[in-house]
């Protein structure tokens, strides 16, 4: 089987490409390299010894997507490919609208021309909106605060509406919580542009003495300590929970979460880094960041029972591997 995985060398992707393989499927990356090395492909090749087919394409470019599209028969498509960067989205909504959605409709566009029936899609938690805790699929959704998130609820409308018309569609939206940590062989991982925008790779970085310290947004949430919580995930288990999705695809809109069900908040997530890699994490309490919620977890029971998927690696094994791939970055 075929899998066209946009957004392949990126971080999500990258591990997910790695899992496909692994799991006996073929591979197609389709990837403008806007946040991402080329060199990810070898390093995918070089973990699983497998062939991985490239190319740099914008997904956004209809002629170019086209081709590849003509050239593969294509079993199904995971749709990655998208800017990420909150703060930046609100800078620059067009870049983000645009971006973010005239490729999720330039590939159900093809799609439909090529007679690609499934189709799995990179939500995220933040369509959730500030809502009740623990965030369950079938909740009423929230409003979001920027761009970004608004481009991940409209692409799940227009997946949702364009399933709707056509009964033989499969689409699963998965909606990611937080993903960190890295492949155990350290050479894939996070590896952002600039300043990290999250808070595990602002954690390496100053781990690293790259830069001085980090600023934990805000301590007086009405949680445990008085800092942010979030549902972090391996991403390694992220990328088993696409196996799944893949494997389990059927007509219709299907929504999953994908997290661990369990929070961890700043301070807790800083101090099980200086556990489990002995080295410490100087950091300052600073105001709040706009547009952040108090704490953030997953309802994870729908894809345990429906897709047979559950997350399996604990915040210690995220800390050591995302310090691991980072010692790696030259
Ligand atoms: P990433 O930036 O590492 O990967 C995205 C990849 O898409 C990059 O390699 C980039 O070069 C590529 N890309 C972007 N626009 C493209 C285009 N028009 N054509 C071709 N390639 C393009 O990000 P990630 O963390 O791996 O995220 C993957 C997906 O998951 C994104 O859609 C993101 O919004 C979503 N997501 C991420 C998180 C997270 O915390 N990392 C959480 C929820 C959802
Ligand atoms: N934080 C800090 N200091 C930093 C960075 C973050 O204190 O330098 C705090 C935040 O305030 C928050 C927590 O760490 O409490 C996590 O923040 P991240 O920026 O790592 O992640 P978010 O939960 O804000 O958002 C991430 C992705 C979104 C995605 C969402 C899904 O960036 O794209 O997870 O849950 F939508």
């Amino acid at each position: 089987m075929n899998i066209l995985v946009t957004g392949g060398a990126g971080f999500i992707g990258s591990h997910t490409c790695v899992a496909l393989l692994e799991a006996g499927y073929e591979v197609i990356v389709v990837d403008n390299l806007c946040n991402s090395k080329v060199d990810t492909i070898d390093k995918i090749k070089k973990i699983t010894n497998k062939e991985v087919v490239f190319y740099n394409i914008d997904v956004t470019e209809e002629k170019d997507l086209d081709s590849v599209f003509s050239t593969h028969i294509i079993d199904g498509i995971i749709h990655f490919a998208g800017l990420k960067a909150v703060g930046e989205s609100v800078e620059k909504p067009l870049e983000y609208y645009y971006n973010n959605l005239v490729s999720t409709m330039m590939l159900c566009k093809l799609c439909k021309k090529y007679n690609v029936k499934k189709f799995v899609f990179s939500s995220s938690a933040t369509v959730y909106g500030d809502n009740e805790i623990p965030f369950r699929e079938d909740m009423k959704l929230l409003s979001t605060t920027n761009p970004y998130g608004e481009t991940k609820a409209m692409s799940e409308r227009i997946l949702t509406d364009i399933a709707k018309a056509d009964s033989s569609l499969c689409v699963t939206l998965l909606r990611y919580f937080n993903p960190i940590g890295a492949h155990e062989s350290g050479l894939i991982g996070e590896d952002p542009k600039g300043i990290p925008n999250n808070l595990m790779p602002y954690i390496t970085k100053v781990a690293k003495g790259e830069l001085d310290k980090l600023c934990i947004f805000g301590n007086d949430y009405p949680t445990i300590d008085g800092t942010g919580v979030r549902d972090y995930i391996h991403v390694v288990d992220l990328a088993e929970g696409h196996v799944a999705a893949f494997k389990n695809i059927t007509p219709g809109v299907h929504v999953y979460n994908l997290g661990t069900g369990k929070g961890t908040s700043v301070l807790q997530l800083v101090k099980a880094f200086e556990e489990a890699n002995k080295i410490k994490v100087p950091y300052e309490i600073v105001d709040r960041r706009p547009g952040d919620i108090a704490e953030c977890y997953a309802d994870v029971s729908k894809a345990e029972k429906e897709l047979g998927w559950i997350a399996k690696k604990g915040i210690i094994e995220m800390c050591k591997d995302a310090w691991n791939f980072e010692k790696n970055i030259k």
